[in-house]
């Protein structure tokens, strides 16, 4: 790693991860730790939890959980030397120059981005030369102008197989580039050649206005029907909004969602520059952080099909909670001349209907939950009993689930109109499922408090204990050293080898390195090596309650139990194994018999 280990040392030593969450979260205390609401999940209740005294974070809703450098990282979407940088100059100190590996990497990016966008100025040309003029034909054929086929940069890629190697290598550009920009694919016999060849490339820009990579869309039916870049980390579907360059611009008060790239360069075309679109991808975290920096709504327009519909009701559930109100447009189906009805995208519809029947729409777009009631209502026949009383109980689970008792009351009283009922009795429904998922989450929560490392695998399959026993006991012999640096000396020549987890063998021999060398043994000192899913992992098991008047004893019976196992004596099933523990945690706990 470039940067040096004692800079973090004291680094850490220097920052105090309190201070920096309450930078974003509102923290209060409770018991030894603080608690919010997680910045990383969305949730009502605070299970965001901060330990001072061991400097770390952990969420037991979502799991996250680090030092104060992964926090950092995580909150504002940084790289380690990145967060490292941004964390010191909070301390005021300076990150050592021998960081070359970033700097390298850093001009390493640079260097994509420069010939991204000479590739993209040679797609664009191509457009007036003759193997770009099916592309240009294409282009016509969709209807997209040539002001918005320049505004979004639209290129063409030949159909060869080394049109572009060869004019970028006059730009000075080498294979190793290309195959780093994804632009070029590796060929058996050491070639390489070009990924896109007769192709419509859409270049696809980041806010900053950098080309970070391309789509392509072929121009027959053939499949794929639409190629992008490679995932590198200059370009990452699940943070990626198409559009986003110019739609943070939009005087409009909303943003649209569409599925589509050509649905975003149509609807732009038409006046509406607030369209953006994932890459293909479903709707992330991400995304919605992304977007809740550049908008107050998002509307959402997916295609009128049935998997339409479902991204529809996915994004809604992502997006409660989000800090923009959230609606939907719904487009309708299309009569073909022939009369059949077929599904259409907003590309589609603006080509049929134009762009005045799209304000139209926009302007009647619905709110999320009207949008669901409505759909829920068009499943039913409500005419028929049977059907009205299936579709109060749809509904009233929807209703009963809005936190605000002022919209519970208007939805209930449409839903009851609907249906032809009293409003009481709607009331009186979501009141009664009010009642039972108030019960059922406390249930959970008992549940929860029960089992507190009992089910606690590594959420990652990789990571996940092969033998239970031991690895419980290699758990409590971290959570003891880690409590206070004595009882390095108190190990009995407790070997990494001996451990069953490779995680946690691997945490082991770092701290006890560390230790030898006489540095802070700490989780957050380890931020560097470990990686995310392994530090989440860790930050749980330090989450077990310790005390220190019982920690000598426990770190004998511990390595007593990793030594037996390693010698391959346990002999007991992991599920025997559990309900052992299970039993043995309530008499300690004196949790017996409750929420059984
Ligand atoms: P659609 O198949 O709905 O295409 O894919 P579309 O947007 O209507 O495209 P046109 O009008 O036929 O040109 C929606 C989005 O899904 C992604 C693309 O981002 C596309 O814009 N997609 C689709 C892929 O990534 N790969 C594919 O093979 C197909
Ligand atoms: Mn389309």
């Amino acid at each position: 790693m470039a940067i040096p280990e004692q800079f973090l040392d004291e680094l850490n030593a220097r920052t105090d991860i309190l201070d920096v969450v309450s930078g974003y979260v509102t923290l209060n205390k409770k018991g030894a730790n603080y608690w919010g609401l997680c910045p990383f999940h969305h949730e009502k209740t605070p299970s965001f939890s901060v330990s001072p005294d061991k400097q770390i974070f952990h969420c037991f809703g979502c799991g996250k959980g680090g030092g104060v450098i992964r926090f950092v990282m995580e909150m504002e979407n940084l790289s380690f030397p990145d967060a490292v940088a941004n964390l010191a100059r909070r301390v005021g100190m300076e990150v050592p120059q021998q960081q070359y590996g970033d700097k390298e990497r850093r001009q390493r990016r640079e260097r994509v981005l420069a010939l991204n966008k000479e590739a993209a100025r040679f797609y664009h040309r191509n457009l007036e030369r003759p193997q770009g003029a099916q592309v240009a034909a294409y282009i016509g054929k969709r209807r997209i102008s040539r002001r918005f086929v320049n505004r979004f940069g639209l290129g063409a890629a030949a159909d060869a197989w080394d049109t572009l190697i060869k004019a970028m290598a006059a730009k000075g550009y080498d294979k190793a580039d290309l195959l780093e920009a994804g632009l070029a694919v590796a060929g058996k016999n050491g070639g390489i050649y070009d990924k896109f060849r007769n192709r419509l490339m859409l270049p696809v820009i980041d806010v900053r206005g950098d080309v970070i990579g391309f789509t392509s869309r072929v121009m027959d039916g053939s499949a794929p029907k639409y190629l992008n870049t490679p995932e590198t980390a200059l370009f990452k579907k699940r943070s990626i909004l198409y559009g986003l360059n110019y739609a943070k611009n939009t005087k409009r008060p909303n943003m649209i969602l569409v599925e589509g790239n050509i649905d975003v360069i149509t609807l732009h075309q038409a006046g509406f520059d607030n369209a953006v679109a994932t890459m293909g991808t479903a709707l992330t975290e991400e995304h919605v952080r992304i977007l809740s920096r550049y908008t107050r709504e998002l509307v959402l327009c997916y295609d009128n099909d049935n998997a339409g519909k479902d991204a529809t009701q996915r994004a809604i559930a992502l997006l409660r909670g989000a800090q923009f109100a959230v609606k939907v447009l719904q487009l309708p189906r299309r009569r073909t001349d022939g009369g059949e009805l077929v599904k259409q995208d907003a590309d589609d519809f603006i080509k049929y209907q134009g762009a005045e029947a799209f304000e139209g729409l926009l302007g009647r777009s619905e709110n999320s939950v009207e949008y669901r009631l409505g759909e829920v209502r068009a499943k039913y026949d409500l005419d028929q009993d049977e059907a009205r009383a299936a579709y109060l109980q749809e509904a009233a689970a929807i209703i009963a689930a809005l936190p605000s008792p002022v919209e519970r009351e208007i939805y209930g009283g449409r839903v009851a109109e609907a249906a032809r009922v009293s409003a009481g009795s709607v009331e009186q429904e979501v009141e009664r499922l009010r009642r039972r998922r108030a019960k059922e989450a406390r249930r959970k929560e008992e549940r929860q408090a029960l089992t507190p490392t009992m089910s606690l695998q590594p959420a990652r399959r990789e990571l996940r204990y092969t033998n239970v026993r031991s690895a419980r006991a290699e758990e409590g012999v971290l959570r003891v050293l880690l409590l206070d640096g004595d009882y390095f000396d108190q190990l009995e020549g407790l070997e990494p080898s001996m451990f069953s987890s490779p995680l946690l063998g691997k945490v082991y021999q770092l701290l006890l390195q560390r230790h030898q060398a006489g540095r802070p043994c700490t989780l957050s000192a380890l931020e560097g090596v470990l990686e995310g899913p392994e530090m989440d992992h860790l930050t749980a098991v330090l989450q077990a309650p310790l005390s220190r008047g019982s920690a000598a004893q426990a770190l004998e019976d511990y390595i007593g139990v990793i030594r037996q196992e390693a010698e391959g004596r346990g002999g007991l099933s992991q599920e025997e194994e559990l309900l052992r523990m299970r039993a043995r945690f309530k008499e300690t706990k004196g949790y017996g018999g409750k929420g059984q």
